[in-house]
């Protein structure tokens, strides 16, 4: 489901669009974030994938750098965007292997369906953590190569806290706080000639978030506007596009990709509402 070569002759960019670039991906050895990493590769750029667990960021990097002869793609494994430190780790290895970092995909996150009474304060702590938290971190940590190489951001947000979704109340809350991260980081670095946006999928078929918010369901695609589930490729040509220089004037935005989708009001977990969130919340619990 991800990229593969055919994507220089089927899409519209130039192939050397980002020839000389690197890009720094966290969460890169997931669906989404791989699939935009593979276009920057495809197009020309090297990469460093950055995630937590060693055997599948080693693989993914391993395959990334199979699309493009000549591509170098480094895997900065054992890396968790909760620790600023280990953040910093990653950076250097990028910038002693690949020489420095131009873009940064800011992209790991964490996600599971629980309702309020069930989750735990180190479950909401833990998914703000890594989805909020570790896209400041990992600008925090990028920041110098940023400045020195007028540097882009890309924070990967959702549109489900545009409204209430049941049991995603924790992620919910991360997201708006990336939102209005990058929008505060667009100002400030804007006149360091940095660009920070935000990119935020809708339904994108077979993805982790798909299977537990959406589950495919007999004509459901067809309440989105454009008839259709999204795929990587959405959000990867919507990355292209923002780093490439036809966005060179566009900043502090929030580029949804989701075939109109959000306007059709809240649909995630529904097929959970409402009886699940009266069974759940019939148990005296309200777990600390
Ligand atoms: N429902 C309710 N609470 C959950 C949960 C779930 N499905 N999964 C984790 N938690 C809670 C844990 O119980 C723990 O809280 P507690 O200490 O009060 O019991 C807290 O969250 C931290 O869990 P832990 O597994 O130690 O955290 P982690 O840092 O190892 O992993 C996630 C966190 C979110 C990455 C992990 O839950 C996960 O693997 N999720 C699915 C994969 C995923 O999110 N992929 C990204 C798709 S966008």
């Amino acid at each position: 489901m991800g990229l593969d070569r055919s994507y220089l002759e089927t899409s519209v960019w130039k192939p050397d669009l980002f020839k000389g670039k690197v890009v720094f991906t966290t969460g890169g050895a997931g669906t989404i974030c791989r699939a935009q990493t593979e276009a920057l590769i495809l197009l020309g750029a090297d990469a460093a994938i950055v995630g937590r667990n060693k055997a599948n960021t080693d693989k993914a990097a391993a395959e990334m750098a199979q699309l493009r002869p000549g591509a170098k793609v480094i895997s900065c494994a054992e890396t968790d965007v909760r620790q600023v430190q280990s953040l910093v780790k990653a950076v250097e290895k990028t910038v002693r292997e690949l020489g420095k970092i131009d873009f940064v995909i800011a992209g790991a996150a964490g996600n599971f369906l629980c309702d309020f009474n069930h989750l735990s304060t180190n479950a909401f702590a833990t998914v703000v953590g890594i989805d909020l938290l570790g896209s400041y971190n990992t600008v925090k940590a990028c920041f110098d190569q940023l400045r020195k190489n007028k540097g882009q951001i890309l924070f990967v947000s959702a549109t489900l806290h545009y409204y209430g979704i049941p049991f995603q109340a924790h992620v919910g809350a991360a997201k708006a706080g990336v939102d209005a991260l990058s929008n505060a980081l667009a100002v400030e670095l804007g006149p360091l000639g940095i660009r920070v946006n935000c990119v935020s999928p809708g339904p994108i078929a077979e993805t982790e978030g798909f299977k537990r918010l959406v589950r495919e369901e007999k004509g459901y695609d067809k309440t989105i506007p454009i008839q259709r589930y999204g795929s990587v490729r959405d959000i990867a040509d919507a990355t292209v596009y923002l780093f490439s220089p036809a966005a060179d004037y566009v900043t502090g935005t929030v580029q949804v990709v989701d075939g109109g989708s959000w306007h059709m009001g809240s649909r995630g977990s529904h097929h959970l509402y409402p009886h699940e969130v009266a069974r759940l919340n019939a148990e005296q619990l309200s777990k600390l």
